[in-house]
């Protein structure tokens, strides 16, 4: 059974109930209140009647002879003041009804019974001649009018009832579908989202439940979506990377291919030194370029977590700076450096590495003549590597620590890098909870900024 028609048999269940009550008691009550008036009137006449039989046996010598003689016309006497069939017995009726045989042992009885299609009510009580009982009085009185009204008021409340009925069948029916129909959207939505169409729902506003549930549900479409643009993204980013990485790797293979097979071919000792210099640079260039890429996965799946250690950062970019320097000479370039004393929480050799990674690029790429480090303190530890070199354009700055990017890639292999340098960089500066950010003004220079917590 669908919810809706529960909800309408329920509600047309209680409603009706109660009505059937309600009218039932209605029509008792009304029916009892006039049987019990006309009781109360019938009692009162009763009083009447045996005070006036009383009375008028009262003087004379043989009562019960009186009575024989004169039944008739005391029964006319009696009915006219009563308003109702009035017959009257003496002591030795045969066959005598329930109510004469309390009337002669001396109470009053009364019996509502049906007589044809009408009601009618009985009232018996003795008549009493100088204190002894002989004969009885039996009223009879139709409650013809009393069942008119019974059946006037069953009509009016039958009809009411059915009025009722198809009222509350209607409010039932709107009301019902008022509560229905935003849980056949939320239906509908569900099945949307079995079938991965996490569409949003706005116009459910009952400001109950089930607008709580619809809301619940346009956040979870909401989150889901944006969780399935994520992956999405990752896949992406990851498929760029394999291929990169393929691709890469193909480049020194197929040198180290080639010049193997030249190497075999040609007899000159000198040329086959050269071509086996080649070979051997392309081998390192490729287990270089392993390494890194190791590293970086490393990195990632936070294997090779930072051991922080309370490190003096001055000494440790000094280091930095002096392994660089010989480095920087044979490119012309000159590094100095201002060093404030700088005490921090990180893992001294990775920010080593970062740094001479910083430097290395610098030296390799810039083609300016000075490259300058610093490092300084104020609510977080700053350290900079600035140079005055080429720059780098500006639509280059945001890709510059994708793995693989180079914005020279000739210059860059030929010079050994493979694009890895800074996407180590970024991730070990994150794995310490800092941030590393580029700016550069191409023909000016460029400068990396590395914000860390003290
Ligand atoms: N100081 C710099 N001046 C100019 N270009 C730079 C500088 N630093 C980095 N780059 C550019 O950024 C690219 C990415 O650097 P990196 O990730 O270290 O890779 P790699 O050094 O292996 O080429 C470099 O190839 C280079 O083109
Ligand atoms: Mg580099």
């Amino acid at each position: 059974m669908k919810l809706r028609n529960k909800m309408i048999a329920i509600n047309l269940l209680i409603i009706l109930s109660i009505l059937l009550a309600v009218f039932t008691i209605i029509l008792k009550t009304v029916d009892n209140f006039n049987i019990y008036t006309i009781h109360q009137y019938l009692l009162n006449q009763s009083n009447l009647s045996q005070t006036y039989l009383s009375e008028y046996f009262l003087l004379k010598n043989n009562p019960i002879e009186v009575l024989s003689n004169e039944i008739a016309s005391l029964e006319e006497k009696l009915k006219a003041q009563a308003g109702c069939e009035v017959s009257l017995t003496g002591l030795n009726v045969r066959d005598p009804s329930p109510l004469q045989k309390s009337a002669l042992e001396g109470r009053k009885a009364y019996l509502i019974t049906k007589v044809g299609e009408n009601r009618s009510i009985f009232l018996s009580f003795p008549i009493l001649a100088q204190g002894e009982i002989i004969g009885s009085v039996n009223y009879s009185y139709s409650l013809y009018q009393a069942d008119e009204m019974r059946k006037g008021l069953f009509i009016v409340l039958v009809s009411l009832f059915i009025v009722a009925s198809l009222g509350s069948a209607l409010l039932s029916f709107l009301f019902s579908y008022r509560m229905i129909k935003p849980l056949e959207k939320l239906t509908g939505m569900a099945n949307d989202y079995s079938q991965g169409n996490f569409r949003v729902i706005e116009d459910i506003k009952t400001g109950d439940e089930v607008e709580k549930l619809a809301n619940s549900f346009n956040e979870m479409g909401r989150n889901i979506k944006k969780m399935i643009t994520e992956l999405k993204e990752e896949q992406e980013k990851q498929k760029k990377f394999l291929d990169n990485v393929t691709h890469e790797i193909r480049t020194p293979l197929t040198n180290i291919l080639g010049y193997t097979d030249l190497t075999q071919k040609v007899d000159h000792v000198a040329q086959k030194d050269k071509y086996l210099d080649y070979i051997s640079g392309e081998g390192e260039r490729l287990l270089n370029m392993v390494n890194s890429l190791l590293e970086l996965s490393r990195l990632k799946r936070y294997e090779l977590a930072v051991e922080l250690t309370d490190t003096e950062l001055n000494n440790i970019l000094e280091q930095a700076c002096s392994l660089m320097r010989d480095r920087a000479e044979k490119f012309g370039i000159k590094v100095s450096y201002d060093l404030a004393n700088v005490n921090a929480i990180v893992d001294g050799d990775k920010i080593k590495q970062v740094l001479i990674n910083l430097l290395d690029n610098a030296i390799k790429y810039s083609e300016g003549d000075k490259i300058t480090v610093r490092l300084w303190k104020e609510t977080l530890v700053h350290i900079s590597v600035k140079d005055n070199g080429k720059g780098i354009s500006q639509s280059y700055i945001n890709s510059l620590t994708e793995p693989f990017y180079r914005v020279d890639k000739s210059r860059s292999r030929k010079l050994g890098g493979s694009g890895l340098g800074l996407s180590i960089c970024r991730e070990i500066i994150e794995l310490h909870g800092g941030e590393m950010n580029i700016n550069s003004i191409e023909g000016k220079g460029t400068i990396v900024t590395i914000s860390l917590q003290p």
